[in-house]
């Protein structure tokens, strides 16, 4: 079976003490659940602190964003190594936020991703379409060009390895979450790819999350879906209720 996992990308929310009470509750609340991994991105600012709340505990830790360089003229960046002091062991890599607002490529997203891998980081690595690319019947041809641009030279091994969250940039914040159906043909569509760019195996293996308006009353459906191992959450990351609840639903025991 393979494995799923829940991320909650905090983004650039919540106060130093904020973040560490919302660490201390996902903690309590998750809790017993151990076939569904937890991880929580809060801002950079807060990685210290919530790094050492969640120590000893099942829920792991993970950054919105990593340099591909160790150290250097790289103003607002932050560097792997700088990661790993805070026992981050996650990140967030190409979210549609940082393609949209920062200019990121896949080229850039690939630097990053291949570093973070070196640097024994996991990476989460975001792909979607755009409303007027998904109107306009590109979908597919995004995905498909994504893929093939953030994993070029990457191996991938499948389990344990590069995570990729499908995220269509029209359901992001907007309340318009994708359809099941839409969401398992996607993920269906992400995994015929993987298999050609790598082998069945590692496909099979691959952890595909959904990202955009899960919430605690959609999450169960979308999780139901075969393809979909886990989600990428955005707003309701935001309250331990709404985060554990979707928990709970990716959980085979819920
Ligand atoms: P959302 O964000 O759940 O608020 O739509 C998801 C994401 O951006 O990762």
């Amino acid at each position: 079976m393979r494995e799923r996992i829940i991320a909650g990308n905090w983004k650039m929310n919540t106060t130093l003490q904020e973040g560490v009470e919302l660490a201390h509750s996902i903690i309590q609340a998750v809790k017993g659940i151990d076939d569904v991994t937890v991880v929580i991105c809060p801002p950079a600012t807060h990685l210290s602190a919530v790094g050492e709340v969640i120590k000893g505990s099942s829920v792991g830790l993970g950054a919105q964003n990593v340099h591909w360089e160790e150290k250097g003229a790289f103003t607002g960046e932050i560097s792997p190594l700088m990661l790993e002091e805070f026992g981050c062991r996650w990140v967030i890599i190409g979210h549609s936020e940082r393609r949209f607002w920062f200019g990121e490529t896949d080229k850039i997203v690939n630097h990053r991703l291949r570093r973070a891998l070196k640097s024994g980081i996991r990476p989460i690595v975001c792909i979607g379409e755009t409303l007027e690319e998904m109107e306009s019947g590109r979908a597919y041809t995004v995905i498909e060009a994504q893929l093939k641009g953030s994993l070029d030279e990457v191996q991938l091994t499948g389990r344990g390895s590069v995570v990729i969250a499908y995220e269509p940039v029209w359901a992001i914040g907007t309340g318009r979450n994708a359809t099941p159906g839409e969401a398992q043909e996607a993920h269906s569509f992400i995994r015929k790819m993987l298999t050609m760019m790598y082998d069945k195996e590692t496909a099979e293996n691959t952890v595909i999350q959904y990202g955009g308006s899960v919430n605690e009353k959609n999450a169960a459906e979308l999780m139901a879906c075969e393809d979909v191992d886990g989600g990428l959450i955005g707003g309701a990351s935001l309250s331990v209720d709404k985060f554990s609840t979707i928990v709970r639903a990716a959980s085979s025991t819920s």
